[in-house]
């Protein structure tokens, strides 16, 4: 099969294009035609090897796919058939004609949600869900404030959040030229972090309360600006740090009841792969129910995976990029 092979890391370069042996898919395992496949920005890390849930080298990145059941290991239980039309989190990376998932971690596709939401949607949809409802606990009324919210998984939580019913939305970016189209996502506010501060110009929009809610995928000096503008009770989630690292000190959080909670689905995909169904039952429902689509801004066969790394790489990217395969 033809897919895109990472044997060293380094940048997008390093994603080159070989035929491999169609694998083959073990108990509790089904192998999967892929159709397309969407880019994450673990995809970036992963190959710069930076991301702690990467495999060994050499390996094919992607961590979800759309596609048909081709095979079905005799010993998997009868849940699927082939033919069917999937989404799930794969194990042998979806940049690739053909990958293995865990029948655990493969969602027959339901009635009324389109071939291409269903490509871009299913880790990003995961991810915002579980960053604003589970682990900020976002409650109706609750201000909010979205990092990079011009990125997957930053627009997807801002349509989440309006979906939820929060109060004030903002928005941050890291360059000027995304501000236009954060604001089409009917946000309150924007706000520039890249070599900015912004706390004070959300506290003084807040009426000096600060946010309820921050999702934070960045780390570096962003972390110490959102405890700045947290509002009492407030709940930090942290779940990237594609800026690096920070430290916070504890004293900040207890005089005031405020929580910083982490978020790795890679993590708890691995600790708690029985949980993982759960976690994309009701990203499906919203998908299927019209009420959550996805903004898909470009797409690129597999063969030219590089141009939307690189692209990703220089920050340019809004909305979600896919790779289709067939
Ligand atoms: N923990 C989890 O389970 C989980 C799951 C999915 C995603 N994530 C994290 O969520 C964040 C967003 O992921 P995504 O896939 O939706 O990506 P994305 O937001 O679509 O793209 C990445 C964006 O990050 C910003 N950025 C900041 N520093 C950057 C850098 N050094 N290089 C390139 N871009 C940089 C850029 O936007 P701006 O300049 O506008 O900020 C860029 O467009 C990432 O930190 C990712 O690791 C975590």
């Amino acid at each position: 099969m033809k897919a895109i092979q990472i044997a060293e890391n380094g940048g997008p370069e390093v994603l080159k294009l070989v035929d491999l042996p169609t694998p083959e898919p073990g108990p509790g395992q089904v192998l999967i035609r892929v159709k397309g496949t969407s880019v994450n920005y673990a995809d970036i890390k992963a190959r710069q090897g930076r991301y702690h849930g990467a495999p060994p080298l050499p390996f094919i990145p992607g961590l979800d796919v759309l596609g048909q059941i081709v095979a079905i290991h005799p010993e998997s239980p009868p849940v699927f058939s082939e033919g069917q039309w999937v989404v799930a989190f794969p194990r042998t990376g979806s940049y690739a004609e053909y990958t293995v998932a865990d029948i655990a971690h493969t969602f027959a596709l339901p009635p009324g949600i389109s071939h291409d939401q269903a490509q871009a949607a299913l880790l990003v949809g995961v991810t915002a869900d579980q960053v604003l409802r589970v682990k900020g606990r976002l409650a109706p009324g609750d201000s909010v404030l979205i990092h990079s919210a011009a990125g997957g998984v930053g627009s997807t939580a801002v349509k989440l959040a309006h979906i939820y019913g929060a109060g004030k939305v903002w928005g941050s970016i890291g360059r000027e030229e995304k501000r236009a189209w954060v604001e089409q996502l009917g946000v309150d506010g924007v706000f520039i972090y890249r070599g900015r501060t912004y706390a004070d110009d959300l506290l003084a929009q807040s009426g000096g309360r600060g946010v309820d809610v921050i999702l934070n995928g960045l780390g570096g000096g962003t972390l110490s600006e959102d405890m700045r503008c947290l509002a009492p009770l407030g709940r930090l989630v942290v779940f990237g740090d594609t800026l690096g690292p920070n430290l916070i000190a504890p004293t900040v959080l207890y005089p005031t009841n405020r929580s910083v909670i982490g978020f790795s689905f890679g993590h708890l995909r691995r600790e708690r792969p029985d949980q993982v169904a759960a976690m994309v039952a009701p990203v499906m429902d919203l998908l299927q129910s019209g009420q959550l689509s996805v903004t898909i801004s470009e797409r690129f066969p597999l063969d030219e995976a590089r141009l939307a790394h690189d692209l990703m790489d220089r920050g340019q990217t809004v909305g979600k990029i896919l790779i289709d395969v067939a």
